[in-house]
Formats: C-alpha cells, structure tokens, sequence
C-alpha cells in the first residue's frame, strides 16, 4: 500500500537547514551576502547579466513594470491562460491588461491573436512560459522591435526552460521567476528579475528597497520605491537549491517522458509534449482532456485513489474581476476558455518512483477507460 500522492514535493534536505542555520548563527537577516549569491548563481545560470532577488515573483513582476515605467492608460498585452498575478501587477500600475488568447498545443501566447491586439496605447508584452514552456519568442520579440515595446517574461514556471537553446529570463528585456514551492526550485515564497539591461537594473535596485540612495551612512530618497527584498535566511536556501536545479530538470524531463509512455494511448486526454523550440521542464505536468469529458469529475475520481491533481491554471477573462473591469465575456477567448476548463496538472516531482509513474497513469486510465 502506499500513502496519498502530493501533487508536488519541494526538494530539501539537511543541506537546506544547515545553510539556514548559518544565516541565523550570523544574526543578519535581511538582504544581505547570501541574497547576493544567490542573484549571481541566477545570473550565471541563465546567462543575463544582472540579476535582483525579490520577495515573489508577483512583486517581481511589479517592479519590472515600475521600472519600465508604465504609467495608467497604458496597455500591456498578456497571455489569459495564467496565475492571475500576472495581470494583477499592470492593473496595480492603473495600466490595462489586453488579455491574449493563447496556443492549444503548448498552452502559450497566440502570436496571431497577439498582433491583432496591439494598438498605439501598447506599451508591453508580457509573454507566460506556461508551465515550464516557453513561448514562441522569435516572433514576440520581432513584433515587440516593430511597435517599440517592452518584453517582460513571466518565467515563474520557466528557471532552466531554454528556447531554441537560450535561457528564458534571458530573451526578453526583463525576465520574472519564482521560487513558491509549487515552482521548480523553492525559497519558501521568493522571485528574482534578470535583464541585461543597465539603466533597468539600477531602476529595479533603487525601486525594490524604498527608492533611496546611499549617501555616506544615510539614505537619499529618489523614488517611492518599495520593500519588495528577499531575506538572507531564504536567499540561503535559494543558494542550495540553484546547486540541485539541474539535476532537477533532468529528473523531471525524464519523469515526464516516462509519463507521457505510459499515458499513450488512453483515450481523452492529451500529455505534454516538447514544443518545436525544445526546453519544457515540466514544471507542472499538465493534460487536456476532451470536452464531453468531466474534468471536475475526474479530478475527483482520482482524489478517491489518493492522487492529488488540480486545474492547469485559469483563464484570466473567465474570472469576475475582469468581467466586471474590463468588460470581458466568458468563453470569449476560445483556447484559454478550453485551458482553464479542462485541464489537470497530474503529480510530477524528482522524488517520483516508477511505481508511482504507473499508479498516476493507471489510476487516469482506470477513470477513463
Ligand atoms: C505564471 C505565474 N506568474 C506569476 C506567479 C506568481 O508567483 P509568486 O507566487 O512567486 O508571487 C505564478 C505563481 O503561481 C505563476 O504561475
């Protein structure tokens, strides 16, 4: 017999605790040298030249768009099929998110629905590399030259997702991780910008802490900035888990084709697959189900066989709040529509055993079949 399956199980052990025991030996725990190390092994990681830990990836993502500076009336273009903090951060800049349908296939920002949805009040795009996915880049990134605008990725499931060989966090101007423990690798709560851009990156600092400036042993205010630091305590843990984070991915690259094996052939349900451009690390393990199938009911039937799943994500113009806002109808972005309504993420971590590989595909197969 075995015991219920957790949809996701951080990956921490007594490395963890003793890095975390020295920070509290030390008596510093705000920002501080650990934090510090933790951005370079995020920078080096991914290539990018700058990197500034935050408290989440949603505040992460906040900052970018201050930084950038968008200002109310603006819009900025975001994909529909995602955790709703994405959009939440253009509405607390007063900018207006333009929600974007998105591709079946990989579950990422549809580029035609995108280019019909730029108008002269655009001023960013924010592509989601859904799920561990990336988005198409190539073509953001030349739509995002021929309008002037800003790319900000939102890669909170996407730390170690390449595109066509590059790091995602390292394709856009500014790129937004998280380390939340349904993520790939955990500080608790916890976020990190990358960019390769300057003058940014000395916006981003002076904005995450207050927007003051050092002068000798005070602080000048030149912005009203924010408290959006990670404390040294998390960015300890963020040190250890970047030195795990490939084996990770390969862990869970190899989880997923044996999972999409044993998946092969059930009838209703689509597993992921590698996009074109290569480089999904399965963050979230995420199928389609047909539509005269009842994803509520089966997610359901597999709580009853103690496998815990859950939805994929939501789809942004289905949700009350930008109905009410933004004037938004249900259904009215058909693929994200679909997404939100019948999609299951199945339990997929490096812990994982064979056995249970089987009982997950079994236990789908049992309910379906
Ligand atoms: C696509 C996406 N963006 C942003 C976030 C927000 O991340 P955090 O919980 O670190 O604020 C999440 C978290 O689930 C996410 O999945």
């Amino acid at each position: 017999m075995w015991g219920h399956m957790r949809l996701n199980l951080p990956c921490v052990d007594e490395r963890e605790l003793a890095e975390v025991a020295k920070v509290l030996a030390t008596g510093y725990f705000t920002q501080g040298p650990k934090v510090a190390e933790f951005e370079k092994l995020v920078a080096d990681f991914t290539q990018t030249e700058f990197a500034f830990a935050t408290s989440s990836c949603t505040t992460a993502l906040h900052l970018s768009l201050a930084a950038l500076g968008i200002e109310p009336g603006d819009e900025v273009l975001v994909a529909d099929f995602t955790f709703p903090a994405s959009a939440n951060v253009i509405v607390q800049q007063k900018a207006v998110p333009v929600l974007v349908d998105i591709d079946l296939e990989t579950f990422t920002i549809d580029i035609d629905d995108l280019r019909a949805k730029i108008t002269p009040h655009s001023k960013a795009i924010m592509p989601v590399h859904t799920f561990g996915c990336s988005a198409d880049m190539d073509p953001i990134m030349q739509l995002a030259e021929e309008h002037g605008l800003a790319v900000v990725e939102d890669a909170a499931c996407a730390i170690g997702t390449t595109y066509k060989g590059r790091y995602c966090g390292n394709l856009g101007t500014l790129g937004c991780f998280s380390f939340h423990p349904r993520k790939v690798i955990t500080t608790g709560e916890g976020g990190m910008i990358t960019t390769n851009d300057r003058d940014l990156a000395e916006r981003i600092q002076l904005l995450r802490s207050h927007g003051g400036v050092r002068t000798g042993y005070w602080f000048e205010y030149e912005a009203a900035g924010f408290n959006y630091r990670l404390s040294d305590i998390l960015g300890a843990l963020g040190v250890v888990q970047m030195a795990k984070l490939p084996w990770i991915i390969e862990r869970k690259r190899t989880l997923a084709g044996q999972l999409q094996e044993r998946l092969a052939g059930i009838p209703g349900i689509r597993a992921p697959q590698e996009p074109a451009w290569g480089g999904h690390i399965y963050q979230s393990f995420v199928i389609l189900v047909d539509e005269q199938l009842d994803r509520d009911q089966l997610i359901s039937d597999l709580r009853d066989q103690d496998i815990e799943t859950t939805l994929g994500t939501y789809a942004l113009h289905d949700q009350p709040y930008f109905q009410e806002n933004y004037g938004y109808e249900s259904g009215q972005l058909p693929n994200s529509h679909t997404a939100f309504k019948q999609t299951i993420t199945l339990p997929l971590y490096p812990q994982l055993t064979e056995v249970e590989l089987d009982m997950i595909a079994d236990g789908v197969r049992a309910v379906l079949t």
